[in-house]
């Protein structure tokens, strides 16, 4: 793979992720880190890596030919635009943005790019949103049986996320948990994935009715921390959707879904991948690949094949299959769950 010079826009929690990725993937090299907070640069620093103050310093200073944008929700779209804007390729972490409108502007701005250029487009910046869940096995196996006809119609779906959060997750770092800053809670920030899953899994939503609500953190965060929905599809099927932060200890996502010839299960967590119960009695069973040594976690796992395709085709023609537009999905279902409980921006 050709070298790729790659920049880093916020040094916090998730960046080991990418970090770890970029050290893993050959012909990658991570060449500086920008981040508005003091502690973060001082530590970015210790690398030894040129640090910057934002994203277009860094760009402007380093011409990376990409940057992974890792920043708070509410600060994901103005990096991103400053890296399209100057022809380098972002790869820029979920939700697409931390409000409808301001998604919108990627999409608007993506959509320009090749316009813009002379050669109609191939070597255009591409932008990539990390929704990594899609590259677990268990998903995939699911989408190919979904594609081959051999599971029989679609009948129906159930999803549930159900996860452990503390006080001291939100204390640490406050954009979590607010509107103005995350623009939502348990489904905009955890189970945004599960949500893409569906969707991408088995069709389009068009309307989603139900309720989210405080159930353990009030006082703690202004959003919500679970949520129940029915997500009516395009199709005429329905998911039943819920999810929680409230848990003492997490259990493993699962989303289960029922055809005229089968059962399947997909789980995932620390051990996942996707059970099929064919209704003739056969049981068939795809494992999701497990972290090798060094313990990143299953999620650091897909993280770093979907960070690996989307270099890989960097060269080709044509935008990355997880883009802005692809990431609006999950965006607009979960807005609506906010919309139609009375809450959000
Ligand atoms: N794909 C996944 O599974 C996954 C997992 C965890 C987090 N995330 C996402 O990653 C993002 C970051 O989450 P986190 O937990 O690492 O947050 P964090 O608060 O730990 O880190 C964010 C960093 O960005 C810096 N920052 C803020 N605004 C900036 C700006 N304009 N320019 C440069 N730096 C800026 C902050 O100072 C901080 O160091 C969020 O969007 C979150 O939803 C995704």
């Amino acid at each position: 793979m050709a070298q790729r010079r790659i920049g880093l826009i916020g040094y916090g929690d998730v960046s080991v992720v990418h970090v770890g990725a970029i050290e893993a993937i050959d012909g990658l090299e991570l060449v500086g880190i920008a981040d508005i907070d003091p502690t973060a640069r001082e530590r970015a620093a210790a690398t030894g890596l040129p640090t910057f103050t934002s994203a277009e310093e860094l760009i402007d200073v380093l011409g990376p030919d990409a940057v992974h944008v890792t920043t708070p929700h509410d600060q994901h779209i103005g990096p991103s635009l400053a890296a399209l804007e100057r022809g380098v390729h972002v790869l820029q972490e979920k939700p697409l943005a931390h409000t409808l409108a301001e998604g919108e502007r990627l999409v608007e701005a993506l959509a320009a790019v090749p316009a813009r250029r002379a050669d109609g487009g191939a070597g255009a910046p591409k932008v990539a949103i990390c929704f990594q869940n899609r590259y677990n096995r268990g998903s995939q196996e699911l989408r190919r049986l979904l594609a081959s006809g051999e599971l029989g119609a679609v009948r129906g779906a159930y999803a549930s996320v159900v996860w452990s959060r503390t006080a001291e997750y939100y204390a640490a770092k406050p954009w979590r948990g607010r509107w103005e800053t995350a623009g939502g809670g348990l489904l905009i920030n955890q189970a945004i994935h599960t949500l893409d899953l569906v969707q991408w899994l088995l069709g389009p939503v068009e309307r989603t009715e139900g309720l989210v609500s405080q159930k353990k953190f009030a006082g703690v965060v202004e959003t919500e921390d679970t949520a129940d929905l029915v997500l009516h599809h395009a199709s005429g099927i329905t998911t039943t959707f819920y999810a929680t932060l409230t848990a003492p200890v997490a259990r493993p996502v699962e989303l289960e879904v029922e055809t005229d010839n089968a059962y399947l299960e997909v789980r995932s967590g620390s051990v996942g991948g996707l059970t099929v119960r064919w209704k003739d009695g056969r049981v068939d069973t795809f494992s999701d690949r497990v972290a090798t040594a060094g313990g990143r976690s299953y999620w650091g796992v897909s993280h770093e094949e979907l960070i690996r395709d989307f270099y890989a085709g960097l060269d080709s023609e044509g935008p990355f299959w997880i883009g802005p537009a692809e990431a609006m999905d999950s965006l607009r279902i979960l807005k609506e769950a906010y919309r139609s409980s009375g809450v959000g921006n």
